[in-house]
This record gives C-alpha cells, sequence and structure tokens, in this order.
C-alpha cells in the first residue's frame, strides 16, 4: 500500500497525536549535571568560555546541589579544583581534598542527591596528564594505583558511584578491585569507556585548569576516526566490571552510542561536553538560534541514538523550562 491509502501526514496534523506516537523524550531521570568546585574560592565565578556555568566554593556547591535535585535533577558529577597540584595529582585522593570535603558536605544536607565522582588526575597534576609521568611519558600501569586510590577516597567521602575518565588500559578491573576489597561492591563504575581526543573539551579544560602542560592526550584517548576501536574498549571495559559505559563526546559520535547500545545492550551514557553546550550558547547569545529548541533537538537526538543517559550541562535549564 502506497498513496494516497497511506498518509504519513495524518499523524504529524495535531498536538495530541503527534504526542501519542512520540518514539523518544527526554525525562528529568536522564539527565547529570556536571559541576565544578574550586578549593580556597570565596566567591562562585562564571567560566568565561562556558556561560551560565560556575566554578564554586563548597558552601556555594551545596546550595546548588539543593536548587538542582528541587528542580528534578536527580544526578550530579563533581569535578574538583585543588589549591595545589603535583606530579602524582595526590589532591586527587587525600582524605581532606576538595572533591572529599564537598562530597561529604553533599552527602550531609542533600542524602538523596546522587553523587557521581569524575575519576581522573588531570585537574590534580602539575603536568595536567591524566596519570603518572616519567620521562615525559604517560605510565599506565603506575597510574592505576593512584586512580583506584582516588575513587576509593570518593566513595568513602559520599560517592555514590564512580566514573572513571583517565583512559588508561586495565583501570575499571583495578578501581573495582579496590572498592570490593573495601566493602563497597555495591558502588557501581560508569567508565568513560569510549572517550575521544576531542577538540570538544576546550571550553572544560579551562573550567578545570586541566590543560596538559606539554603535548596532548591522544597517547591515551581514542582516535576520532575510529569506530570499532570504540567496540573493543567498550568490551574490555564490562570484561573488567564497569556497571554503565559512555561515549563521549555525544553529539559528534552519536553513530558509536548506537553501535555501542546496539552490540552491547547495557546502559549507555553519553557526554554532551563543554565544547558543545559553548557552541550553542554562543550561537544563542547571537541571536542566531532558538536555544530552548536547539536544547530539546539536541538531546532527543543523543536519546535517539540509543543513551539511556545524558550527562549534560544543559541539565538544570532543561529541568527549569520543563516546569
Ligand atoms: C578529565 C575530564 C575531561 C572531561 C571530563 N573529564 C577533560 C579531558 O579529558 O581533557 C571533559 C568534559 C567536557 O568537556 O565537558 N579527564
Amino acid at each position: 500500500m502506497t498513496f494516497p491509502i497511506i498518509r504519513m501526514r495524518r499523524l504529524r496534523e495535531n498536538a495530541h497525536v503527534r504526542d501519542l506516537v512520540r518514539e523518544t523524550k527526554v525525562d528529568l531521570d536522564d539527565l547529570i549535571m556536571p559541576l565544578f568546585v574550586v578549593e580556597g574560592l570565596k566567591r562562585k565565578e562564571e567560566i568565561p568560555s562556558m556561560p551560565g556555568q560556575f566554578r564554586f566554593s563548597v558552601p556555594e556547591l551545596v546550595d546548588e546541589c539543593k536548587r538542582i535535585y528541587d528542580s528534578g535533577i536527580k544526578a550530579v558529577i563533581l569535578f574538583g579544583i585543588p589549591e595545589h597540584k603535583d606530579k602524582k595529582g595526590s589532591g586527587a585522593w587525600i582524605e581532606n581534598g576538595i572533591i572529599q570535603k564537598a562530597m561529604a558536605q553533599i552527602k550531609k544536607t542533600i542524602p538523596d542527591l546522587l553523587l557521581i565522582g569524575d575519576v581522573c588526575l588531570c585537574e590534580y597534576t602539575s603536568h595536567g596528564h591524566c596519570g603518572w609521568i616519567e620521562n615525559g611519558r604517560l605510565i599506565n600501569d603506575a597510574s592505576l594505583d593512584l586512580l583506584a586510590k582516588t575513587a576509593l577516597s570518593q566513595v568513602e567521602a559520599g560517592a555514590d558511584m564512580v566514573a572513571p575518565s583517565d583512559m588508561m588500559d586495565g583501570r575499571v578491573g583495578s578501581i573495582r578491585q579496590i572498592l570490593d576489597k573495601n566493602s563497597y561492591s555495591h558502588i557501581p563504575i560508569m567508565s568513560y569507556a569510549a572517550k575521544y581526543s576531542s577538540a570538544f573539551y576546550g571550553p572544560f579544560r579551562d573550567a578545570a585548569e586541566s590543560s596538559p602542560q606539554f603535548g596532548d592526550r591522544s597517547s591515551y584517548q581514542m582516535d576520532p576516526a575510529n569506530a570499532d576501536e570504540a567496540v573493543r574498549e567498550v568490551e574490555l571495559d564490562l570484561a573488567e566490571g564497569a556497571d554503565i559505559v559512555m561515549v563521549k563526546p555525544a553529539l559528534p559520535y552519536l553513530d558509536i552510542v548506537r553501535t555501542v547500545k546496539e552490540t552491547f545492550r547495557v546502559p549507555v551514557a553519553a557526554y554532551n561536553v563543554s565544547g558543545e553546550y559553548s557552541l550553542i550558547k554562543a550561537a544563542a547569545a547571537n541571536g542566531w538560534v532558538d536555544e530552548k529548541r536547539i536544547v530539546l533537538e539536541t538531546l532527543t537526538s543523543i536519546k535517539r541514538a540509543g543513551a539511556d543517559m545524558i550527562l549534560t550541562y544543559f541539565a538544570s535549564d532543561y529541568a527549569a523550562w520543563k516546569k
């Protein structure tokens, strides 16, 4: 059967019919809001390359988390920026580190907010790389202990889930092992499994002061040209015990999101990263695009591609617009 018996437009005429047949919806339950906390900061500062996003002090971060939770967003992912950086990135795991202090305060004040810790060293190392450096090279296996310690310290401080974003081989297994050894076998791991070496992280590195001081991240993050390799990365992380696998960035890698979902049928997260946020903000500020419509279309496309959840700086605005 074809036209004139079939008319695709019949189901598009009426708004309520369109609502009935809509295949993809973005719920607040699907969204995770990334937030930055900075040690030694007196008052929050707006991030110049990410209008509407802030670097928070601990008390202001707690207030912001409360506001976000009340708006209907149930999960946040936290990034810490320490006052002092060193070669090992020790600020990432010390007991009274900025992220540990912030997590403890948030857990105490808003116990129901799902607290996810980003596990990485780049915000904490003087060289800005995501692991241990020797003679200008990133040493994979020496980094694993440091990352595992970081994950454990976050969970001890109150994290409900940890999300390693460093891209070292074997880190999911190391983190699973240390958590299990310390009676945290119930804590899930969301691994940044297919994380690409991307120019879309530019604004984040301003916000987190985490740019590499030499070289770049292409010896550990993935080549944007590779798709089969993403399947191998995800397969290995799942074998090491990852509960949720992430594809990052989101928009330029929707094909990867779809492939990962169809291949593994496990919970998939996509990170709508800083550069994706800033591009929309800049165009909207110029009046070139309709921000609300662009954001809804963006988030919808990421879910339609197969993501179960989205990490996005738009989470809080989206919640406000939905009200
Ligand atoms: C840390 C990390 C990065 C992001 C999340 N975790 C930066 C990077 O790998 O350089 C990027 C997030 C964003 O751009 O929004 N390794």
